[in-house]
């Protein structure tokens, strides 16, 4: 590799059987993302799944209620089932001899249709088209050079964004992806946050299809009027939605006035001086004692291994790949100062959900 010095060689290094297999087993991880992927694309969950039923399946029937064609390989299916059973996405059943069926766990369900037509599927597809597939070999690219993301050096100077607007395909796909992961998390937000009330006019940045304001101004009827604002592209397949105006065009430019600002899952994708930038827009659209209401993915200071840490720093990786080489998972304390440099008078962290935390800036 270019750069790159040859490492010192060293005389002895002991390595113990549990080290051997943990590295192997990391060395193995990309089966599983893959896996999952593959699971998503046979719609296997829904196949299991049935109305309710989640009766234990066999490959072979999974395979005769997924493929329309008919034939398959049941045995090659099994693999899959059988290593994701490993990560709890299926509950293995070994009933007569050697038979094994397969029911859905509570995180299989996550990729069950529902109905809304809604799932966490479509984000699953999202992370691995094959755009977004190229990015990856070149993860260390970010360390020797972040001055371009690895994303935009393996897609011709395309960025994310870029190319999703370009595409109508990525494009739809990204907004059935973000409306997958928005409503349920929207739910818990609705049921234990009262930061709505008061509000007569809501934006929400970057708000893709609307579905997170489709919910709040459902829920809270004082909201006379709700702006879904995002890239013309996306608002222009955005649904109609009752008491929502959506409106296109560039968070960095310009942001609709409002008496409170929604953003989710927006400045985790940039900069600190891109989001100084969003930040100073949104302060300037609302009026003196109105809020911004942010929701991101917020690190612990320590490194654990929880399922939560690790989602989170799994999370940072892939903004650093895919949208931004220096975006990144910010900790609350680097979200205070932030929100300090831009005016923001005031700040809280609202820990409500485990993966995005809410945070609540007002002017
Ligand atoms: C990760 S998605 C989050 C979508 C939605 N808030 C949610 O959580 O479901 C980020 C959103 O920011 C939008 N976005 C990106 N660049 C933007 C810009 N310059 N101005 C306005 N919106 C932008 C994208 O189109 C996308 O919908």
């Amino acid at each position: 590799m270019e750069n790159q010095k040859e490492p010192k060689l060293v005389t002895t290094v002991n390595i113990s059987n549990d080290a051997r297999l943990a590295i192997m087993e990391l060395a193995n991880m990309i089966s599983v993302p893959m896996s999952l992927n593959a699971v998503v694309r046979l719609n296997v969950a829904d196949s299991i799944w049935q109305n309710g039923s989640n009766t234990p399946l066999t490959a072979s029937e999974i395979l005769s209620r997924t493929l329309s064609s008919g034939g398959g390989d049941p045995e090659n299916l099994q693999r899959i089932l059988r290593m994701l059973t490993s990560y709890g996405v299926f509950k293995e059943h070994i009933t007569s001899g050697s038979e094994r069926r397969y029911s859905l766990t509570d995180i299989g369900k996550t990729l069950v249709t529902n109905e809304n037509g809604l799932s966490f599927g479509p984000y699953i597809l999202q992370h691995h088209q094959k755009e977004l597939m190229k990015a990856w070999p070149l993860v260390h690219e970010a360390v020797v050079d972040s001055s371009t993301e690895p994303f935009v050096k393996a897609n011709r100077g395309e960025t994310a964004y870029g190319l999703y607007g370009q595409n109508p395909e990525m494009n739809d796909l990204m907004q059935k992806a973000m409306s997958g992961i928005a409503v349920p998390f929207m739910k818990t937000v609705l049921e234990c946050y009262d930061g709505f009330d008061g509000v007569q006019r809501l934006v929400d940045v970057g708000g893709s299809a609307g579905d997170c304001l489709k919910m709040i101004v459902q829920k809270h009827s004082h909201i006379k009027e709700g702006i879904n604002f995002d890239l013309p592209e996306v608002v222009a397949k955005a649904p109609k939605i009752d008491g929502v105006s959506h409106v296109g065009g560039d968070m960095f430019n310009f942001i609709p006035k409002g008496d409170a600002i929604f953003m989710k899952w927006v400045l985790t994708t940039w900069t600190d001086d891109e989001v100084k930038q969003i930040l100073a827009n949104c302060f300037k659209a609302i009026p003196v004692g109105g809020k911004l209401i942010a929701c991101e993915p917020v690190l612990p200071h320590q490194t654990d291994d929880t399922n939560r840490t690790r989602a989170l720093l799994e999370g940072d990786i892939f903004v650093m790949t895919i949208y931004r080489a220096k975006g990144k998972h910010r900790t609350e304390d680097d979200y205070r100062e932030l929100g300090k440099l831009a005016g923001f008078t005031s700040f809280r962290a609202i820990y409500i959900d485990y993966f995005y935390t809410l945070l609540e800036y007002k002017k």
